[in-house]
């Protein structure tokens, strides 16, 4: 079991440096998350920083810009959808690093954590491919608009706390991401982009799935350190300054994520305590 975690840890580590994206799908499709190899953390460690490498491999398009600078354009014109489409793209190019990332950097869990997130990272990757190839249908490419780096910033932020990039990634980042699908899937559709609305149904089935396993994991951590799971999440997003949580919630896929009634309730009252 060691050599299990071991090798998904190495294998996950390797991938994350790639920077070329079909590289990176490519080794991530052919990840067996039953393969053994023999290695030690020393060997991990020492390849963190092997040939200095920059974490995340990430390609040199698109350019990282500010929040405020992205572009924005109405989705009723093939521009503005592509933009919308790139915007996509680079979410899931992001959620296949951060889910890489949690697999390879915390050391001594249970093998299923391992398997858990490499199976989330493929699946990061579908989303990206299904994308990307929606995206260069209409004549784009990842890498044409600016875009920005919020969710790799949390993964930096937490980087030295299992429970606390628990908390902010899947269960508030990816969470947020089920809320607002619905809308967006509605936005393409109307739009006349039926394809673009499919691959959305996809995504949130999938990231259903994937909140799922952040709430599993995080109540196995708070469980393990003896933690409330409810004053630590309060705790976390004000130590680590987690973007205010924003209404309406898709309740109907935030409880089948695993979130229960009174963390739901609580997240309300948060809502409403802005307003
Ligand atoms: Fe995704
Ligand atoms: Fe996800």
């Amino acid at each position: 079991m060691m050599q299990l975690t071991m090798s998904l840890r190495r294998k996950a580590l390797d991938i994350l440096a790639l920077s070329d994206p079909s590289e990176k799908l490519c080794a991530l499709q052919e990840a067996d998350l039953l393969e053994c190899e023999t290695g030690t953390e020393e060997d991990l460690l020492a390849g963190s920083d092997k040939q200095g490498i920059c974490l995340p491999g990430r390609p040199p398009r698109p350019v990282l810009v500010s929040p405020r600078v992205v572009e924005h354009r109405s989705v009723h014109t093939p521009e503005g959808r592509a933009i919308l489409i790139h915007a996509l793209c680079h979410i899931e190019f992001n959620a296949i690093n951060l889910a890489l990332d949690i697999t390879w950097r915390f050391a001594g869990l249970p093998p299923g954590f391992y398997q858990d997130w490499m199976r989330v990272a493929q699946e990061e990757a579908l989303h990206f491919a299904l994308l990307h190839n929606h995206l260069k249908q209409s004549g784009y490419a990842y890498g044409d608009f600016s875009a920005h780096n919020g969710l790799w910033d949390m993964a930096q932020k937490t980087q030295g706390q299992l429970i606390a990039r628990l908390a902010l990634v899947p269960r508030i980042l990816e969470a947020r991401g089920l809320d607002v699908t619905p809308a967006l899937r509605h936005k393409l559709f109307s739009a006349g982009d039926k394809k673009g609305a499919a691959i959305l149904d996809i995504i949130l089935r999938d990231e259903i799935g994937h909140v799922r396993i952040g709430n599993h994991w995080y109540r196995w951590a708070c469980e393990r350190e003896g933690l409330d799971p409810l004053q630590t999440a309060s705790q976390l997003a004000h130590d680590y300054d987690a973007p205010a949580l924003r209404g309406p919630f898709n309740l109907p896929a935030r409880r089948q994520a695993g979130f229960d009634e009174i963390e739901l309730l609580q997240m309300q009252q948060t809502l409403s305590s802005y307003i």
